[in-house]
């Protein structure tokens, strides 16, 4: 789909649809007025005749509207004209419309949605989420199916309408960088969506190589042998029961100067988890597919920042092997050495991502990192405490969280702060080795930060657990490529930034 930004008036616009918003009760946002007057009323009559509600969400398709160019209009619903249009109405009326247009014939629309005045979002936020939006609702993965079963979209030029020549130039880096995160979360959507027979450690380390000659990335990938001459121990002991070999992914984006320090990404790689010798139950385990979606969104977004050539230096580390039971698969009891130094009495196979990610974090210490993010579906708790709405959040900097914090507020990919508080590590003490890999039931997400943080200590770091985020279940199932949004505006924010 291509985009392009214009300052336009909706009447002489030829497009196959000129999309503009209404509200309840019969209001009319300046396109519309515009479309309204030109046509002697017949917006007003259609929204008199009760056929379209105005409600956010709502569509109608208008076909030949008397006194225009364009060949259909598409209205779309705001809700209530009395209090300001917020930013999920806009995502809501956004969304709509591209469900919609996928519905037609049209193979170009012009979108006056993006001139409609928003608390507190300003014309670069409207384009960048047009564009995000626009992707993420045309999206389709039918690429193991025979036969696709939903016509492929028409839909090929898009274009956002700004509200004066000025905004413009002002909107079109957010349009690069919209169409960059797009780009990315649908990277990692389809990395996760893939089937785990297809997406093992391997082919998620293939497909990092292809990510890094697309961009002039610079990767690594550290196989077995390699990680247990570095010590790797909790890693490996993962990766035992398993007959696909585990891998440690690198790859290196130097955008920024050389002796700015990296932000580095750790992204969880579980491409499989069936809970080891602690095996699951059967009931949605196909689901632990996406126990890789932390890795996925990692990725996703190294290349949205790539594609716009981000002026930062950014390193991303993923640990990927599958979790599997076998005869030689590691048991509740084991004690294993991690990279750091420190033992760990793994009393629960399946809580098996705070073991790939320790040793990945320590890892990480060799990059003198500006700051850490780690990003896994850690903890069916976090599901329990947060939902599906926002991922968890826990650091042990409180200028990065605040920094995460209000990136996720920016790019409307909620994320909520847990403590981290010392009180709680008592819960992984081990009676053979220096910690435990569970901490019980009770706290269930900040205990796995917890053991995480035991192997951070050496820089600022976040974690965020995206057990609830990363996908969807039931007839939707499907990746939502989170948090790629929220990394990425959290890239372009320190980009933008002058730091050491
Ligand atoms: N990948 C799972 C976490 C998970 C479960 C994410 C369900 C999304 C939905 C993780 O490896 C895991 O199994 N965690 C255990 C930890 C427990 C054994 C301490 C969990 O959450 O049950
Ligand atoms: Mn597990
Ligand atoms: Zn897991």
């Amino acid at each position: 789909m291509k985009f392009s930004i214009k300052h336009m008036d909706p009447v002489k616009r030829r497009d196959a649809c000129v999309v503009a918003g209404v509200f309840e009760a019969g209001g009319l946002t300046e396109a519309a007025r515009a479309l309204d007057e030109a046509s002697g009323g017949y917006l007003s009559a259609i929204l008199r005749s009760g056929d379209m509600s105005g409600k956010t969400g709502s569509t109608v398709v208008l076909h030949d509207v008397p006194g225009t160019s364009c060949k259909r209009v598409l209205l779309a619903g705001l809700g209530k004209e009395e209090r300001a249009v917020e930013g999920k109405v806009y995502r809501d009326a956004v969304g709509a419309v591209f469900k919609a247009l996928q519905e037609t014939g049209t193979t170009e629309a012009a979108l006056f949605l993006t001139t409609v005045p928003i608390g507190n979002r300003d014309a670069a936020w409207k384009v960048s989420q047009a564009a995000i939006i626009a992707a993420e609702s045309t999206y389709r993965f039918d690429r193991l199916k025979t036969q696709q079963d939903a016509t492929p979209t028409r839909l090929r030029e898009v274009v956002l309408a700004a509200a004066s020549r000025a905004e413009v130039a002002e909107s079109r880096q957010a349009l690069q960088q919209g169409l960059a995160t797009a780009e990315g979360i649908s990277l990692a959507r389809d990395l996760g969506n893939l089937a785990p027979n297809i997406c093992t450690p391997t082919y998620l380390a293939e497909q990092a190589k292809a990510i890094a000659r697309n961009h002039r990335l610079k990767a690594a990938v550290v196989d077995e042998k390699a990680m247990e001459k570095l010590g790797m121990g909790a890693l490996l002991a993962v990766a035992r029961g398993s007959r696909q070999p585990a891998k440690l992914i690198v790859l290196e984006y130097w955008g920024g100067t050389k002796k700015q320090k990296p932000v580095v990404l750790v992204g969880k790689g579980v491409t499989f988890d069936t809970g080891g010798i602690s095996l699951k139950p059967a009931a949605e385990m196909d689901e632990m597919k996406y126990d890789m979606c932390g890795a996925a969104s990692v990725l996703g977004t190294l290349a949205a920042i790539a594609r716009i050539k981000l002026p930062l230096n950014v390193v991303c580390i993923i640990p990927t092997t599958e979790n599997m039971p076998g005869g030689n698969a590691t048991k509740p009891g084991d004690v294993v050495t991690s990279l750091s130094g420190q033992t760990i009495e793994i009393l629960n196979t399946d809580a098996e991502g705070r073991l790939i990610l320790c040793d990945a974090l320590t890892y990480a210490e060799r990059y003198d990192p500006a700051v850490v993010i780690d990003v896994a579906t850690l903890t069916g708790a976090c599901v329990i405490a947060l939902g599906h709405v926002a991922s968890g959040l826990l650091s042990n900097d409180e200028e990065l969280a605040t920094e995460l914090l209000q990136a996720s507020t920016q790019a409307a990919d909620p994320a909520w702060r847990l403590p981290l508080w010392d009180d709680y590590q008592e819960q992984l003490k081990s009676n053979f080795a220096d910690v435990a890999n569970i901490g019980g039931r009770a706290g269930g997400t900040i205990t796995a930060a917890c053991f995480l943080s035991r192997f951070t200590r050496k820089y600022r770091w976040a974690h965020l657990d995206i057990a609830g985020t990363a996908w969807k279940s039931g007839k939707e199932k499907g990746a939502t490529g989170r948090p790629v949004p929220l990394l990425t505006r959290f890239l372009i924010d320190r980009a933008g930034e002058d730091r050491p």
